[in-house]
């Protein structure tokens, strides 16, 4: 996860959808003045052609030479699950990876092809493991001896198959921040390393399942390729031995987790990152396994921004804040990881340029969205905040009994709806109160 850098920051660089020209923010050719001003603030934006061109730089790695097809990406829908967002990458040829029921029926509900879709979780109910079922999921990514004894009475419960991967837990540490780093065995997920031999043998005694392939997912927002690599090579060398007792596996699926820039990191590219895995795959000679790729944060995390209305500036005795209209329930990553985000103001002003914690209006002192950032704002200016495109979002709450922002998706001069902003109103339609 992001560290706090210096001030003055590093400048967020090589957006793709959003630039500033003449001291003027805007989402591909639309101001993000226009845009606060039509839909109002708190705002998410994303660009249309920013998911395209990620999307573009993952299919480019995910053939070979030849022209043939070598892998295959499933978003990582967590990471977004706006409708609009999933059916762009659904249009572009992605899969989905998914991890409740509810995420299901978002891929379902825009026609996502059944065997475009991997089911995945540590704790999938069984209400969920039969709606993954009967959809006819490509597989169902298993991360306990429970959870497969489960789905194996549900299938036949069902009379079908159930197609199945292990994922395991490779004890590799991913270089994040620990409450996204996933693959080091005091993690909740995965089968443990030294365990999954054995699992997948009692998998084989499971009459109802078919075991299809194997996973592996080491963390989020990784900035560095060697922790990639040491995992395939653990998970490289249990395909091998379980093809020497008779159980071959169909495909690999190597999750997600490659980072982005937040302004100070420097992440591989997505192409040449993902070259370099697809590589290593092939060098060891498993060029017949099918390989998947749950990337989420790296199709949409610079696709997306949040913009908010400065409400007040206020100087206290150690520290300037600029009190925004958008709060932690909107975006909760700096709360929650301390996560840096880049914040610009969206029109250069004349104002004198302080430094700022930028905190939103929501009663608790984590309530912050950037520290110490060097602005030239005045109250009523904007504020972009870039980057915020994956986990923004979708980890928003109604803390405080604020409605959850509107989300616009702008395609060249055009910007469309693609979530209303909630209304107050909304709230509260399913509440009751005790009968008299
Ligand atoms: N596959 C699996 C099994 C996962 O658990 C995840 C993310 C992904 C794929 C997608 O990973 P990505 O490419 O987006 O890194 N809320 C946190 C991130 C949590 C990630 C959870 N798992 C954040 O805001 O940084």
């Amino acid at each position: 996860m992001s560290s706090q850098p210096p001030n003055p920051l590093p400048a967020l660089t090589n957006l793709v959808g959003f630039s500033e020209r003449n001291g003027c923010w805007f989402a591909e050719e639309i101001p993000l003045t226009q845009l606060a001003e039509q839909f109002g603030t708190p705002l998410y934006i994303y660009s249309k052609r920013a998911l395209e061109t990620a999307f573009a730089a993952y299919e480019r790695a995910c053939f070979t030479l030849k022209g043939k097809r070598r892998a295959s990406i499933f978003f990582a829908v967590k990471a977004n699950s706006n409708l609009a967002v999933m059916n762009c990458f659904k249009e572009l040829g992605a899969g989905f990876d998914l991890v409740s029921g509810g995420e299901l029926d978002r891929a379902l509900t825009i026609g996502a092809k059944p065997s475009s879709l991997v089911f995945a979780g540590v704790g999938k109910s069984a209400t969920e493991i039969r709606q993954a079922l009967t959809a006819g999921v490509k597989c169902l990514n298993v991360e306990s001896i429970a959870e497969l004894e489960q789905i194996n009475r549900i299938a036949r419960e069902l009379s079908c198959r159930a197609p199945i991967s292990l994922r395991v837990n490779p004890d590799v540490d991913a270089l994040t921040h620990p409450y996204i780093s996933t693959g080091l065995k005091d993690n909740k997920f995965g089968i443990a390393y030294h365990e999954v031999l054995k699992t997948y043998r009692e998998a084989a005694l499971l009459a109802q399942l078919d075991i299809v392939g194997i996973d592996c997912h080491i963390g989020s927002q990784i900035t560095a390729t060697a922790p990639y690599l040491d995992a395939i090579d653990k998970v490289l060398d249990l395909v091998t031995q379980l093809k020497k007792e008779g159980i071959i596996l169909r495909h690999l699926d190597l999750g997600g987790g490659l980072g982005i820039d937040y302004g100070p990191e420097d992440p591989p590219a997505i192409t040449e990152f993902t070259t370099t895995i697809l590589d290593h795959v092939a060098a060891r000679g498993f060029e017949d396994l099918e390989i998947l790729l749950e990337p989420g944060r790296s199709l949409v995390g610079n696709a997306g921004i949040l913009i908010t209305r400065v409400e007040y500036l206020k100087h206290g005795a150690s520290k300037n804040f600029c009190v925004v209209d958008a709060a932690m329930n909107d975006l909760m990553r700096p709360a929650l990881y301390g996560a840096y985000h880049s914040i610009v103001a969206v029109q250069q002003q004349a104002a004198e340029p302080l430094t700022y914690d930028v905190v939103g209006p929501v009663c608790e002192s984590g309530d912050w969205l950037g520290k110490d950032r060097l602005l030239a704002v005045k109250a009523t200016d904007l504020l972009a905040i870039l980057s915020a495109g994956a986990y923004g979002f979708t980890m928003s709450s109604n803390y405080n009994s604020r409605p959850r922002a509107a989300e616009i998706m702008v395609d060249g001069d055009r910007a469309f709806v693609i979530r209303e902003r909630e209304t107050v109103a909304e709230l509260w339609s399913k509440e009751r109160l005790l009968p008299k």
